[in-house]
C-alpha cells in the first residue's frame, strides 16, 4: 500500500528542526562556509567538519549536483546531507538541471538511509545567486516528481530563512502543508 506523502513549508532556521535528515547547501570542498553551511557546522560542532574532511580526503569533496551524507553531531536530526548547488552564471551553464539534481540526489540518499522526514534549505539562492523564483520552481517540481517513488521518505520540509523565499514557495504550494 502506498504511504501518504506530504510537503511542508516552514519559515526559520533549519538547524532547529527535528527531522531525520537536513540538507546542507555546501561547496565542493565540503569544508564549511557561510550562510546555511556555516549555521549547520556551528550548531553541529566539530565532529561534522571531521566527517566532511574525511570525505574530502577520500573522494576529493563533492561535485556540483551531487550529495554526500554524514552524521549530525549535536544537531537534533540524525543525518546531514551535503549537496553542492550550482553557481548562477545566467542560466546557460546547466544550472537548472544541476539544481534539480541536488534535490533528487539528496532525496535518494535520505531514502536509502531509511529517513522518513527530510528538510531542505533554498539551495543556491544565497551566495550562489540563483534567482529565487526559478529556484523555488525547480525545488518543488523535483520533489513532486521523485517523492512518490521513495520507499521510506514520507515528509519533505522546505525551510525558508527569508521572507521572499517563503512567499514564493507559499504561492506555488498554495498552503503550508500539501498532500502529494
Ligand atoms: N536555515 C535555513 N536557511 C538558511 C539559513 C538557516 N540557518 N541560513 C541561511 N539560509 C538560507 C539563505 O537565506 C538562502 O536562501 O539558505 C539559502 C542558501 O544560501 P547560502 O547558504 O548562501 O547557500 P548557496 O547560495 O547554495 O551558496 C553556497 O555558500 O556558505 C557557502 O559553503 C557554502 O560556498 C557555499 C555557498
Amino acid at each position: 500500500m502506498n504511504k501518504q506523502k506530504w510537503i511542508e513549508l516552514v519559515k526559520g532556521d533549519i538547524t532547529t528542526l527535528t527531522v531525520d535528515a537536513i540538507v546542507n547547501a555546501a561547496n565542493s570542498s565540503l569544508l564549511g562556509g557561510g550562510g546555511v553551511d556555516g549555521a549547520i557546522h556551528r550548531a553541529a560542532g566539530p565532529s561534522l567538519l571531521e566527517e566532511c574532511r574525511a570525505i574530502n580526503e577520500a573522494q576529493g569533496g563533492c561535485p556540483t549536483g551531487k550529495a554526500v551524507i554524514t552524521g549530525a553531531g549535536k544537531l537534533p536530526c540524525r543525518y546531514v546531507i551535503h549537496t553542492v548547488g550550482p553557481i548562477w552564471h545566467g542560466g546557460a551553464r546547466d544550472e537548472e538541471s544541476l539544481l534539480a539534481s541536488c534535490y533528487k540526489e539528496s532525496l535518494a540518499l535520505a531514502d536509502t538511509h531509511h529517513c522518513k522526514s527530510l528538510a531542505f534549505p533554498n539551495i543556491s539562492t544565497g551566495v550562489y545567486g540563483y534567482p529565487k523564483d526559478g529556484a523555488a520552481v525547480v525545488a518543488i517540481r523535483s520533489i513532486q516528481s521523485e517523492l512518490p517513488r521513495c520507499t521510506n521518505v514520507e515528509r519533505i520540509v522546505f525551510v525558508c530563512f527569508d521572507d521572499e523565499n517563503y512567499r514564493l514557495y507559499l504561492k506555488i504550494l498554495g498552503n503550508e502543508r500539501v498532500q502529494l
